[in-house]
């Protein structure tokens, strides 16, 4: 076993299935190496890559060695590399073949027996969704899935998101999964959830006296949450047609930041302490109103328009996408939390490609201040406090406060207090897969969702799904691109007397 800090991890095999593909080479191959240099992998550590095209390992280890250069956040260290090289293996099979998955076994067990102790499986599927499930037969036929049952190295999963298009597709997907494994095997990522100002939501909300006493309906006004890219489909024409805005990143990524800004806090860090708790208040939103076009729910599509300066072209020009095509590139909501915490307070979420600039953040608008010693006989209220937590870029935070500007007459002005993760610790933080692979190899599923979690953000979200089914492009509203969406948007706030503040 290797101690990490009070835990500790026994001898490690990861077998990545699609290890040919995009994610391996820019972001795992890259995570495991960092680890590496870090020295918090496993002493004894294993790498197979799994995949349909023959490949030998020295072949393998090149791709994989060029992908550092391309994509590590640290330069390659030859001892690092040298140290983590011999243990990396190339197996070649396809997904659906038996023979393929017993050959693994004999390998895995080939490994364990050169340990001459117990070894821990993780099995990552990264191919395609349409892999899975025959991945997860095999894995189940070939007795690889229950290695270690019930002992500190039991096989484990970790799952790629998109996971499923639907409810009920989410819930085909968890029972297939938990046929095999048991919940406490299965890690279901959602990077978003490694990155540390995610991380950090939860210490900000429950290790500072500050922020408690406000976090609720008596003084927030509401809470905007913003995922937006400035990039348009690129080559990924063929994917995103058919998922759009709300499947790629509302259901996963913005739902998990909802949950975390608006869970109770736990009775302690127990990873499934956290969870029910964010299960609970994603059971707390009220189901969207659908009936009234663009009442709580906005989507849209880019057309040509200028981002950074330069001419961009629509969505319907992109190559790969049927000019027939409703799917949506934005999407905005207004939700609502029927709990005692947040009744009454709406939380606006939106995300889409091609907009004004590319930011993660969650912005917590406190009431504004009674307009009585300040602010009573100008036009202008007094600013709300904006509590500003930014994932990406410039991950940190801020407080705006209304300050006094300089001068003789008394004139108010609002002010950041701002932290930076890179000014104040430097700018090389481990990336969201370091902690995540990290997390899953130690057997803790903070990070991870749990399969509940995805039924229940999928149950809100699938029913608007169907109804754009239904409607077709009716409703599918256009925006310029590099703007900040469709007009409509900005209704969706003006109406409960808000404004989008990222927009400003
Ligand atoms: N790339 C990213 O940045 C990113 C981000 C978030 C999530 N993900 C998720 O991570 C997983 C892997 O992503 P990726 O970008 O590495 O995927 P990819 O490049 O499309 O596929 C990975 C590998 O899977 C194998 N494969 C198996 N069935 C396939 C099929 N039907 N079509 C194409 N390839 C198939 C191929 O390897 P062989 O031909 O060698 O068998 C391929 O090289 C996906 O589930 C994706 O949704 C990726």
């Amino acid at each position: 076993m290797t101690n990490f800090g009070k835990r500790s991890i026994p001898p490690t095999v990861m077998v990545i299935f699609g290890a040919s593909g995009d994610l391996t080479s820019r972001k795992l191959m890259p995570a495991l190496f960092n680890l590496s240099v870090d020295k918090l992998l496993p002493e004894r550590f294993f790498l197979i890559g799994y995949g349909r095209k023959s490949a030998s390992n020295e072949h393998f280890r090149e791709i994989l060695k060029k992908s550092l250069s391309a994509h590590s956040r640290r330069p390659i260290e030859e001892n690092a590399w040298n140290s983590l090289a011999p243990g990396i293996s190339f197996h070649n099979g396809a997904y659906d073949d038996p023979t393929s998955f017993e050959a693994l076994k004999s390998k895995i067990e080939g490994i364990e027996e050169s340990v001459g102790e117990p070894v821990q499986t993780i099995f990552y599927l990264s191919t395609p969704p349409s892999g899975f499930l025959p991945i997860l037969e095999n894995l189940g036929n070939s007795g690889l899935a229950r290695l270690h049952h019930n002992t500190p190295s039991a096989s484990k999963v970790i799952v790629e998101k998109p996971f499923g298009r639907d409810l009920e597709s989410a819930r085909e997907l968890n029972q297939m999964i938990n046929r095999r494994f048991a919940e406490s095997q299965v890690f279901r990522i959602d990077h978003y959830l490694g990155k540390e100002t995610v991380q950090s939501l939860l210490v900000q909300r429950f290790a500072n006296s500050i922020f408690e006493p406000v976090w609720n309906r008596n003084y927030v006004s509401c809470v905007q949450i913003t995922v937006s890219e400035n990039l348009g489909v690129g080559s990924r024409a063929g994917y995103y047609d058919r998922s759009g805005a709300l499947r790629d990143m509302i259901q996963n990524h913005v739902m998990q930041l909802l949950a975390l800004t608006t869970m109770e806090p736990p009775s302690s860090l127990d990873p499934e302490a956290i969870r029910d708790e964010k299960v609970k208040a994603l059971q707390a939103i009220k189901p969207l109103s659908l009936g009234n076009a663009n009442a709580e729910v906005v989507r849209g599509v880019y057309t040509e328009g200028l981002v950074g300066g330069e001419k961009v072209i629509g969505y319907h020009e992109e190559e790969g996408v049927p000019s027939s095509s409703f799917t949506e590139t934005y999407t905005a909501l207004s939700l609502q939390l029927d709990n005692w915490r947040w009744k009454g307070v709406p939380f606006y979420i939106r995300s889409g490609k091609r907009l004004k600039q590319k930011v993660s953040e969650i912005v917590v608008q406190f009431t504004r201040p009674p307009a009585i010693l300040f602010g009573e006989n100008s036009n202008r209220p007094l600013s709300p406090n904006l509590l500003t937590i930014r994932i990406q870029p410039d991950e940190g935070v801020s407080l705006s406060l209304n300050s006094k500007t300089p001068g003789l007459e008394t004139k108010l002005q609002p002010v950041n207090l701002s932290f930076g993760y890179d000014t104040t610790f430097g700018s090389n933080t481990p990336e969201a897969y370091e902690r995540l692979i990290l997390d899953s190899m130690v057997g803790d599923g903070t990070l991870f969702i749990r399969g509940d979690e995805a039924e229940q953000s999928w149950g809100l979200l699938s029913p608007v799904l169907e109804s754009w089914h239904t409607m077709a492009g009716h409703g599918l509203e256009k925006y310029s691109a590099g703007t900040w969406g469709p007009l409509a948007a900005d209704k969706l706030l003006l109406q409960r007397g808000h404004e989008w503040i990222t927009n400003k």
